[in-house]
């Protein structure tokens, strides 16, 4: 948040490694594959609170299969605009579209029914519940089972809950998590709870994964096994993903888009490539000494 240090980058982007959607791009450059229409527009969005004006007039689509990386210093906006996303937070101004319908009059708690999963930066479990449990409420938000049927434990409850318990354990596999299924996620390392978060978020069937600084905390390894772990869920389970991360390292590796945002407006997008080269980038992270 806007009270913690400013980073150091002393090289911010030294990393960079094509990806599937890369490749993709190239094709549609070259004329050999079409441009789909972006499965998420953000529209001249701002963001007031008080005086203070968090996000300016920021637009930019995201397509289909993407990983999209929102970076910038701190107090950019980046989690202003999460919180855009994921419905915390009703814009001043603009609109968000989903498949080219607003997003802006669906209440929080109902935006996992068009498919739009998050993570929270500082993880939101139920400490006192197993780690199935905790997976298992994702999957609640989609049911159509209420609470009477559920509690006089009726045959339609009854499938449903088979159901979602196949679900989620299939989940907590395919994150390696099922040998902690039935134990509580208190005493859990952070890096693991994470994943539990992953886990939870999955359980909602997400088009769109929203990631809140998803390597926060985590050591070099984690970050390293996270990193891969994003790129899978997109290659695998065909899942775009929009990911807010200061770890340079991880953005320039796993990003196919970049959308920089200072001082609450975008100033600038591209490919990993493109950010690293760009000198108004370099000048907002590293300051006067990158002119
Ligand atoms: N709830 C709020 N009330 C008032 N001002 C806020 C609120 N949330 C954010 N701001 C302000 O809006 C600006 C953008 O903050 P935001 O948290 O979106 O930045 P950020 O890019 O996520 O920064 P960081 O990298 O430090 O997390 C900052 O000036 C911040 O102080
Ligand atoms: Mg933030």
């Amino acid at each position: 948040m806007g009270s913690r240090p400013a980073q150091q980058f002393a090289d911010p982007f030294h990393v960079i490694a094509p990806t599937g959607y890369a490749v993709m791009q190239a094709q549609v450059a070259q004329g050999t594959a079409t441009a789909a229409a972006p499965l998420l527009t953000v529209r001249d969005v701002s963001v007031v609170f008080g005086g203070i004006t968090a996000l300016n007039g920021v637009s930019f689509d995201m397509q289909k299969g993407q990983v999209l990386a929102l970076i910038g210093p701190n107090g950019a906006g980046k989690t202003t605009l999460f919180n855009c996303l994921s419905r915390l937070y009703q814009p001043s101004a603009g609109d968000i579209l989903m498949d080219g319908v607003s997003i802006l009059t669906r209440p929080p708690h109902r935006i996992s029914e068009i498919g739009i999963g998050r993570t929270f930066q500082n993880v939101a479990l139920f400490p006192n519940l197993s780690v199935l449990d905790n997976a298992r409420v994702g999957a609640h938000s989609h049911t159509n089972s209420d609470i009477i049927s559920d509690s006089l434990r009726l045959p339609r409850s009854r499938s449903v809950e088979v159901a979602i318990n196949k679900k989620v354990l299939r989940i907590l596999d395919y994150l390696e998590l099922t040998h902690l299924a039935h134990t509580n996620v208190a005493g859990l390392p952070f890096g693991t709870q994470k994943r539990v978060e992953l886990a939870r978020a999955l359980a909602t069937d997400p088009t769109i994964l929203l990631l809140d600084e998803p390597a926060g905390g985590l050591n070099h390894e984690e970050v390293y096994v996270l990193g891969d772990l994003v790129k899978r869920i997109r290659d695998e389970r065909h899942i775009t993903v929009l990911l807010v991360e200061h770890h340079m390292g991880m953005v320039m590796k796993i990003a196919d888009h970049i959308v920089v945002l200072n001082f609450g407006r975008k100033l600038a997008e591209g490919t990993p490539k493109q950010i690293q080269n760009d000198p108004e980038v370099l000048k907002a992270y590293l300051g006067d000494t990158a002119k």
